[in-house]
């Protein structure tokens, strides 16, 4: 059967390690996880009650496409909690995830031959999406000069642009934007009438300061595009639930391409989302936890002789330049697979480029999976 160039979409590296990981454990060896990308935790105690009393209670029909009204009108409140910033709920749109907001943004921002700045190192979906509905990635390399974040030279060098796509905290390399660097990259896209797309997913998870919404930095009051998640702080990946802040005249095409591409977000999920919100307690504990892992990581890679690491100023994963022992950051994490049991994720798919001298470890698992891990890279020998 024909298969269309769409269909031969590059993969989502992270996945296949996952995958040869799990068939060591399925071999019978143990395995410890810095690869995963997701929480360890399940949802909160909150969210489970609320989905669990649904389930009995409820039809859990089709909801509209834009989302349970009370859902959107918490995560206006959850904006005004957190960030004093007032966002009406009717710029909210609920979505199957930052993957499902990703489809939906990208499609009602840019037509097909339009030229979006991305990343590199970033998260590789991005590149992946916009390549697949025709769209042209366009990488901008950021690196430790900056400290992975972005310079306006860098952004001029891209033009011409009709898009970027930023994340604050980055996934691979947990930098922050705090407020300055990214005022300045709204208003350079501003001035430069390139519409943003900011990805707010590891929001809550910051070990310093909070990171900054570009919701409440955009010079034209509004007019980026921010998404974020169930995924991470809330610690819901599998509900697959996540929202996008639109500006008003986006919300319509938004609404109708998530009419005709999923109806709606799913209904359990969101009855469940709307829940989490209530439980800060826990959710606060797990952001404690990764806090933990985060200086075990800190400590132990310098001791295994890993000292080049990016600011990881949030979400859950130390990017590390281990340039020092591999030319094939692959071959690396598949030796490290083999002969310590710790699942790495290899830095290529976030940075084709540069990614064969980067890996990226991810301390989203419990504390004594960390400890276990960093003896066993300080015990190898490359
Ligand atoms: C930066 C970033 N954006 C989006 C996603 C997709 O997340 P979701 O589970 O909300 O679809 C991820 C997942 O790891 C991510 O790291």
């Amino acid at each position: 059967m024909a298969v269309s160039e769409r269909g031969q979409v590059a993969a989502f590296g992270v996945m296949e390690v996952m995958r040869a990981a799990e068939e060591r454990e399925a071999a019978g060896h143990e395995v410890l996880h810095l690869e995963v990308g997701q929480p360890a935790t399940s949802a909160p105690g909150g969210a489970l009650r609320a989905a669990e009393a649904a389930l009995r209670s409820d039809r859990l029909g089709y909801t509209t496409a834009l989302g349970i009204t009370p859902l959107r009108n918490r995560i206006s409140q959850w904006y005004a909690d957190e960030y004093r910033l007032d966002v009406p709920a009717d710029r909210v749109v609920v979505t199957t995830g930052a993957s499902g907001s990703c489809v939906l943004a990208f499609l009602a921002l840019w037509n097909p031959g339009d030229r979006v700045g991305v990343l590199e190192p970033g998260y590789p979906c991005y590149r992946n999406d916009l390549r697949t509905f025709g769209i042209e990635p366009v990488a901008i390399a950021v690196g430790s000069g900056s400290n992975f974040r972005p310079t306006i030279a860098q952004l001029e060098a891209a033009l011409p642009l009709d898009g970027l796509v930023i994340a604050s905290p980055s996934n691979p390399t947990g930098t922050v934007l705090y407020h300055d660097d990214l005022a300045a990259v709204l208003s350079w896209a501003d001035r430069n009438g390139v519409s943003v797309v900011a990805d707010e997913i590891y929001h809550g998870c910051t070990y310093d300061r909070p990171a900054p919404s570009a919701l409440g930095l955009a010079p034209s009051g509004g007019d980026v595009v921010v998404m974020n998640s169930f995924s991470k702080y809330f610690s819901m990946t599998g509900w697959r639930l996540g929202w996008i802040v639109a500006p008003e005249a986006l919300v319509t095409p938004l609404e109708r391409l998530s009419q005709n591409l999923t109806i709606a977000p799913p209904t359990l999920s969101q009855i469940a989302g709307l829940a989490a919100f209530d439980c800060k307690d826990q959710l606060e504990a797990n952001v404690e936890q990764y806090r933990t892992n985060r200086q075990i990581l800190l400590e132990g890679l310098p001791t295994a002789g890993i000292d080049r690491l990016a600011p990881p100023d949030g979400a859950f994963y130390v990017w590390a330049d281990v340039s020092h022992l591999t030319e094939d950051s692959r071959a690396l994490c598949a030796r490290w697979l083999d002969e310590l049991g710790i699942a790495v994720t290899p830095g290529i798919d976030f940075d084709p480029q540069r990614g064969h001298h980067f890996v990226r470890f991810s301390y989203a698992r419990s504390a004594d999976d960390m400890q276990r891990a960093m003896e066993r890279l300080a015990g190898w020998t490359p």
